[in-house]
């Protein structure tokens, strides 16, 4: 082989054992940095301020951002598996009964209701608009002194162990919490179970 052929062989070995190695090295960082965080794209944690309450330390008695909450719209978000997620832990007796309607549909979107947080019947009467809204953005702080198995659903900070890709965004946008704090307000009674 000529000297100059084999000069270009290296060249182009050289540069493949580069990307290969390149290539490889990037594989634990993509481990590492886990999949898009795809269902808070785009959402930001927009500032609050906490006052004093009655029934809990702290409240967030401003609403998050501009928008009236819709109940309609907080049950949609509430329900919602790949948003609120909130019939994993809770249960709610108005949509259990509507579950034990012949509705399909029903039966799939309030069927299954977790116990792990209890019922959130009468969380409307316990709690002002103000407590609500900050049990929602971060259940730490509203509840100090418990060791609280709730998601905070719109906080960024002192979380531990978030993927990487989905640090510093909410779960839930500021107007998602407004529509959930509308439709838990209107959880007035609590209602026995036999
Ligand atoms: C992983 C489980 C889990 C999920 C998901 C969850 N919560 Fe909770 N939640 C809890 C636990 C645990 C408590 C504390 C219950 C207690 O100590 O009485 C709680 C407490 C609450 C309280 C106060 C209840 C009371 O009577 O004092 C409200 C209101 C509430 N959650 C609303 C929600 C809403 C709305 C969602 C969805 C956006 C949600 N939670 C999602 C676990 C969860």
């Amino acid at each position: 082989m000529k000297l100059q052929q084999q000069r270009k062989l290296n060249v182009i070995v050289r540069r493949w054992a580069f990307l290969v190695v390149f290539a490889v090295s990037m594989i634990p960082l993509q481990a590492v940095a886990g999949p898009e965080c795809k269902a808070t794209d785009g959402l930001e944690v927009l500032p609050y301020e906490l006052s004093d309450s009655e029934g809990l330390r702290f409240q967030i008695s401003k609403r998050l951002g501009k928008s009236r909450g819709q109940t309609r719209r907080g049950q949609d978000v509430l329900v919602d598996p790949e948003r609120g997620n909130c019939l994993s832990c809770h249960q709610v007796s108005m949509l259990e009964k509507l579950a034990d309607s012949e509705n399909p549909d029903a039966k799939l979107r309030f069927g299954y209701q977790g116990t792990v947080g209890g019922t959130l019947d009468g969380v409307g009467n316990k709690y002002s608009i103000g407590e609500l809204r900050l049990i929602l953005v971060d259940p730490k702080q509203a509840f100090p002194d418990r060791d609280i198995a709730m998601p905070s659903y719109h906080n960024k900070d002192n979380l531990v162990d978030v993927t990487p890709t989905c640090q510093g965004r909410p779960l839930l946008s500021g107007r998602d919490i407004e529509d959930i704090v509308a439709y838990l307000s209107g959880l007035k009674e609590e209602i026995k179970k036999p």
